[in-house]
């Protein structure tokens, strides 16, 4: 029966123009983070993808993926070949160097401060300013207040890290800072820093409590220092072609999906920090709560002149200030 034929015909092609239809519709937005799941980056992916996927009306489908390489990571978001990523601050300030300020050491007092601060007009301004470098700035996230850990070498006093080679992240503050205190600061990436450490490349590394908890560094190291010397931002940034590309309904989703991962990011620094450090204590490795954190200040002091002449002192007083 031709007519017959003919209706089959027009009916197919209508079911395929609408699975195309729907497939078209929906953009896949790959972020990845740089630590496990069960981790302050990883939860904050999770809470993430469940507000956008729900607010976009499952426009946008979330693909979460790990990469350690936190440097290659915003390249990537930059050149456009990954949508999304999220991760600590520390290789941001090669891209916008502006957000540098807040990688000075002691500059913040508490989780409160730097909070506040990343939540001021301050924080504001500076993801103002990544379009400029071919990044757009979702939210603030957190890393934590990083703390050094050290293999078989002890440390009683900031003048034992002397000529210590101490693992940072690529980031220039950090390392003026190290070496102000007389470290030699070896940058590299978080992915070879296990193999730095079994190698005995480096004496020790520092990081914040939700990374040594979460990624098993006290299996690599003998002692942690709760030295808390320097408060390391988290980022989450997207490529700003791809923001510009989505519906008013998606953007929003994208901006709840934001809040809601520094959120969860936030609640998870928290609880690592009041429960982590036990954890860590009963797993064995020596933790020391250093009640002379002055003593590192002023080893790093020398350093803050050209942090004063780079950013200006007048910005970092409104920072120090923050109430
Ligand atoms: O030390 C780093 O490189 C960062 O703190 C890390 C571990 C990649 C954050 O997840």
């Amino acid at each position: 029966n031709p007519s017959q034929s003919t209706k089959t015909a027009a009916l197919t092609s209508l079911i395929l123009a609408a699975g195309i239809l729907t497939a078209s519709a929906q953009t896949t937005l790959t972020l990845t983070h740089s630590s496990p799941a069960d981790s302050h980056f990883g939860l904050a992916a999770t809470a993430f993808k469940k507000v956008v996927e729900e607010k976009s009306g499952g426009t946008i489908n979330v693909v979460i993926q790990r990469m350690d390489n936190e440097r290659e990571a915003l390249e990537s978001v930059q050149f456009g070949s990954q949508e999304c990523a999220m991760g600590s601050a520390g290789p941001l300030g090669n891209f916008v160097a502006e957000t540098r300020v807040l990688d000075v050491p002691f500059l913040f007092d508490s989780y409160k401060h730097a909070r506040g601060v990343l939540d001021s007009d301050v924080g504001q301004e500076l993801l103002a300013l990544f379009p400029a470098h071919g990044l757009y700035g979702v939210a603030w996230l957190e890393n934590g207040f990083r703390n050094l850990t050290t293999g078989s070498k002890a440390v009683h006093s900031p003048d034992d890290l002397r000529g210590m080679k101490i693992r940072t992240m690529e980031n220039q503050v950090h390392m003026q800072a190290w070496q102000a205190a007389g470290v030699l600061p070896t940058p590299m990436a978080f992915s070879e820093l296990p193999s730095a450490l079994q190698q005995g490349t480096v004496d020790g590394q520092e990081n914040p409590i939700p990374v040594i908890l979460s990624n098993n560094l006290d299996m690599m190291q003998k002692h942690l220092y709760l030295t808390r010397h320097v408060y390391s931002p988290g980022i989450f940034v997207c490529n700003p072609d791809f923001i510009a590309g989505l519906t008013d309904e998606q953007k929003a989703a994208v901006e709840d999906g934001g809040k809601a991962a520094s959120a969860a990011n936030r609640a998870r620094v928290e609880q690592d920090e009041t429960a982590g450090i036990e954890t860590l204590r009963k797993r064995g490795i020596e933790v020391v709560e250093v009640t002379d954190r002055d003593a590192y200040r002023k080893a790093m002091a020398s350093a803050n002149a050209g942090f004063e002449s780079q950013f200006g002192a007048d910005l970092l007083k409104r920072i120090r200030d923050w109430k």
